[in-house]
């Protein structure tokens, strides 16, 4: 019997994972540079808690949360994304009452059940941010910037920035009502999901993939066209302020984003690369969440971005121009005969401990064989020990690159100095 990973799951291989640490490490640099602290946050969560912040009515909850009791009967939920479990933590911990403004980021693996596909996965994972106690428009721009800083970073082009403004509670209600009006007459000839979601909640028919129901879709009223005049001073002074900072963005007026907690400002970043329009990153305002889960009124804006997504991106940027990164080793150190393979590993041990990364045969190959190893492994100098090199204490050191050889003694410190040299 053989098993496979289960269904949306996969195996980060070793060939690949460069690529993630690569936008795991750009991630936490660029929330440095931005002053964001890291918080690490639970993956099993109360269901309620998903089910209150998110929304009963938006697909997440509705038909992609891995939910099961636990063995006392709780009903417990592998975390379909971070800000709710962020929201409980801020309130958990006393920081709305002690030190209300916080600047967090996170890293980690959400999960939902959605058809697998090119870039969606039901175990998957996102870098984001979430930024809590103001609701000064200067915040969600700093939280667009710092998506941006972290896509230029990468070396992501080809991108753009959805933006759109929902309003606050009661401007949703308001749109709510103007979107029933207008879907009145052609929700018959929509798909069942809209006719539910008309009644529940006609703000998520503008997210509807369904090809019948696009035309009508698209000629729906936007919901920055309803906004009361605190809101949309919000947003005008939001756009004013990534204008002056040079950020591009389209305004796309049906953008909602598919979870319940969003207020004012929504955004997406989306790659032409990635095909099926789906996003790379996306987030906006939640100035109600806070309160849903139980708080006292917080404003917080945030984002999360998906590092599938990302590394698939990556990846066929580095397809396209031949950029993969090579793999680097600073040595390998070839052996024959026993006394040569044990001086390589006293060798390699003592070099290792100072700090080079150093490779050495483990399999009692041929020279040739462990020549080849030490090319494939892109190491950037080479030792060969045998009977000669162990009597004498000397050795030669070359250079890969330029074939060049230089004699060394065979003692870790006079090694380390020439393996320092020559890379
Ligand atoms: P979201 O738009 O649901 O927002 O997810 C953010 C990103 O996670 C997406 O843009 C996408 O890159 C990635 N993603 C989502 N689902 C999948 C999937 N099935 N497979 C692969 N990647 C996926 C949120 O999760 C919000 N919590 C963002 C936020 C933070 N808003 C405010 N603060």
């Amino acid at each position: 019997m053989t098993f496979e990973p289960v269904r949306g799951t996969r195996d980060i291989l070793p060939e690949d994972v460069a690529r993630w640490q690569r936008i795991e490490e750009t991630f936490r640099e660029i929330a440095r540079r931005y002053n964001y602290r890291e918080i690490r946050l639970p993956i099993l969560e109360q269901t309620e808690l998903f089910t209150r912040g998110i929304g009963e009515t938006t697909d997440v909850v509705g038909k992609e949360m891995y939910t099961f009791p636990d063995r006392k009967g709780r009903s417990l939920t592998l975390r379909p994304e971070g800000t709710a479990s962020a929201a409980r933590a801020y309130l958990n911990h006393g920081y709305h009452a002690n030190d209300p403004f916080q600047k967090w980021y996170y890293l980690g693996p959400m999960f939902r059940y959605e058809k697998p596909q090119k870039g969606r996965f039901r175990q998957f994972y996102q870098v984001g941010v979430e930024a809590l106690g103001s609701l000064e428009p200067s915040l969600d721009v700093e939280v667009i910037s710092l998506a941006w800083a972290l896509m230029r970073e990468l070396g992501l082009g080809g991108l753009w920035l959805r933006l759109n403004s929902i309003g606050c509670a009661e401007d949703r209600a308001r749109y709510q009502q103007v979107l029933r009006d207008h879907f009145a007459d052609s929700i018959g000839r929509m798909c069942k999901d809209c006719r539910r979601r008309y009644t529940e909640n006609p703000l998520r028919i503008l997210d509807c993939k369904e090809d019948r129901c696009q035309p009508f879709v698209e000629g729906a009223p936007g919901s920055a066209e309803h906004l009361c005049p605190e809101c949309a001073e919000h947003f005008a002074t939001v756009r004013a302020l990534l204008d002056d900072l040079g950020l591009f963005y389209r305004i796309d007026p049906r953008l909602v984003r598919g979870l319940d907690y969003y207020t004012r400002t929504v955004f997406e970043l989306i790659s032409d690369e990635l095909g099926a329009q789906d996003s790379l990153l996306g987030g906006g305002r939640y100035d109600g969440l806070i309160e849903t889960v139980g708080g006292p009124p917080t404003p917080a804006v945030g984002f999360a971005g998906g590092i599938d997504r990302l590394a698939i991106v990556l990846e066929e940027r580095e397809l396209a121009d031949g950029t993969a990164e090579a793999p680097s080793l600073d040595l390998f150190i070839a052996s024959l005969g026993i006394e040569g393979h044990a001086l390589a590993l006293r060798l390699a041990d003592r070099l290792r401990q100072g700090g080079c990364s150093v490779d050495v045969d483990h399999r009692d190959r041929g020279l040739r064989k462990q020549l080849a190893e030490a090319n494939r492994l892109g190491a950037r100098a080479l030792l060969v020990i045998g009977d000669d090199e162990v009597r004498t204490s000397r050795g030669k050191l070359k250079t890969m690159a330029t074939g060049e050889e230089t004699d060394v003694d065979l003692t870790a410190e006079g090694l380390a100095a020439a393996v320092a040299q020559g890379g």
